[in-house]
């Protein structure tokens, strides 16, 4: 494109960029220092997806959460509350947990150096020693607790004392997927992948469909306004052109006569009974949670996905698939026509994004630059930008 037209000609209530932007520096995808800033000023700050409240169903139940550095502990108490705390021994600082889930014994929490051992507030119930020094009070060492919450099933925690409010971490309004009764719901199928890339690479990629048309054909066939390189109509500075019609390719939805995503279209299941005509006929719905968590909500199945660093090139991805119980419980039922659709569309989401990361090393390459379609990952990187800059 070496020249504009004279007149740019953009409907009111485009979304696109309409100038030119610098992505974040190269380096930030690479440089180990840069990595660890973003471990304690993204990472450590916000609110982190754990895992599916039934997971931890049973009083004294728990999972661990390896993040950078860090290790959190979620326990139900036998009082029934969640409870998140470092998993760190206020001894000399064992972990607490060696493994990723379980149950404690109804005793507590033991320490599997020394044996101290807590309650399930994280209290300090017992030392081991014959006897304790002088002025030694068990008061004086609870675990170091940290916030938890559930919502709509969901479990998160925080790394740090005063995470954002839960709500202001979500990108649309906390009632946006009521219809799809999210805390009914059941986990029916997981997946997880590593992916050599930065955690940013993924949700830049995650935030445009510039990368559509090459490199999903299929989900280009089953979302047509994909195809045309948009995530939805008013990416298209001539989107008004269309506005009154009812054609996928201009209007976003699937393609006629596709509910769902799956590898033919049709859903899996019974479709979710109270979504509106107008959810129904989106085809997905998102909700996101920065920095670690995204839904996609389609009409028979709600798809989680979590992200996790694991270094400052490496990824962790895991992929739940949510039912309703209705849904699992049919002998006949059969997950594979939506299981498939999405490896094959996370697939090509994972290689991309390690194609672009081997890229960004190139001695000249300080920065890229972001053309109008990605105007949501330029909302990105601002964000990173301003989790940076916070004191
Ligand atoms: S480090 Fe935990 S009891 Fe010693
Ligand atoms: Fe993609």
């Amino acid at each position: 494109m070496s020249a504009q037209p004279a007149t740019i000609r953009r409907d009111p209530g485009y979304l696109g960029l309409t100038e030119p932007a610098a992505t974040l520096p190269a380096a930030h995808y690479y440089d180990p220092a840069q990595y660890l800033r973003e471990l304690s000023q993204v990472w450590y700050r916000n609110w982190i997806y754990v895992c599916r409240a039934s997971e931890l169903g049973a009083p004294r139940s728990f999972r661990t959460l390896a993040l950078g550095d860090q290790s959190l502990l979620v326990v139900r108490g036998d009082d029934g509350v969640l409870r998140a705390f470092h998993n760190t021994c206020r001894h000399r600082g064992s972990a607490l947990c060696r493994t990723e889930a379980g149950r404690f014994p109804p005793a507590g929490i033991v320490c599997p150096y020394h044996a101290w051992r807590y309650n399930f507030r994280g209290e300090l119930q017992q030392a081991s020693s014959r006897l304790a020094g002088d002025g030694f009070d068990l008061r004086d060492y609870p675990l170091y607790g940290l916030p938890a919450m559930e919502w709509q099933g969901f479990v998160f925690a925080a790394l740090t004392a005063d995470p954002p409010p839960f709500a202001s971490s979500i990108d649309v309004p906390l009632e946006r997927l009521d219809n799809w009764e999210l805390g009914k719901l059941v986990i029916g199928h997981r997946m997880s992948k590593t992916i050599e890339c930065n955690w940013k690479i993924f949700w830049e990629n995650f935030n445009e469909c510039l990368h559509c048309p090459g490199v999903h054909p299929r989900l280009s066939q089953l979302v047509p306004i994909f195809g045309r390189a948009l995530m939805e109509q008013r990416e298209d500075p001539a989107w008004q052109d269309h506005a009154g019609g009812d054609d996928p390719q201009y209007i976003g939805g699937l393609r006629r006569g596709a509910l769902s995503w799956t590898m033919d279209g049709r859903p899996v299941g019974v479709p979710f009974p109270r979504l509106t005509a107008e959810e129904r006929a989106a085809g997905h719905t998102y909700l996101t949670c920065l920095p670690s968590m995204f839904l996609a909500a389609h009409v028979d199945y709600v798809r989680v996905v979590r992200l996790l660093p694991l270094a400052p090139e490496r990824t962790a991805m895991s992929i739940e698939f949510l039912f309703r119980p209705e849904t699992l419980a049919d002998p006949a039922l059969d997950l594979s026509r939506a299981i498939e659709f999405t490896d094959i569309v996370m697939s090509e989401d994972a290689a991309i994004c390690e194609v672009n990361q081997r890229g960004l090393h190139a001695l000249p390459h300080a920065a890229g630059v972001l053309m109008p379609e990605e105007y949501v990952v330029r909302q990105f990187q601002d964000w990173v930008r301003g989790q940076l800059s916070r004191t």
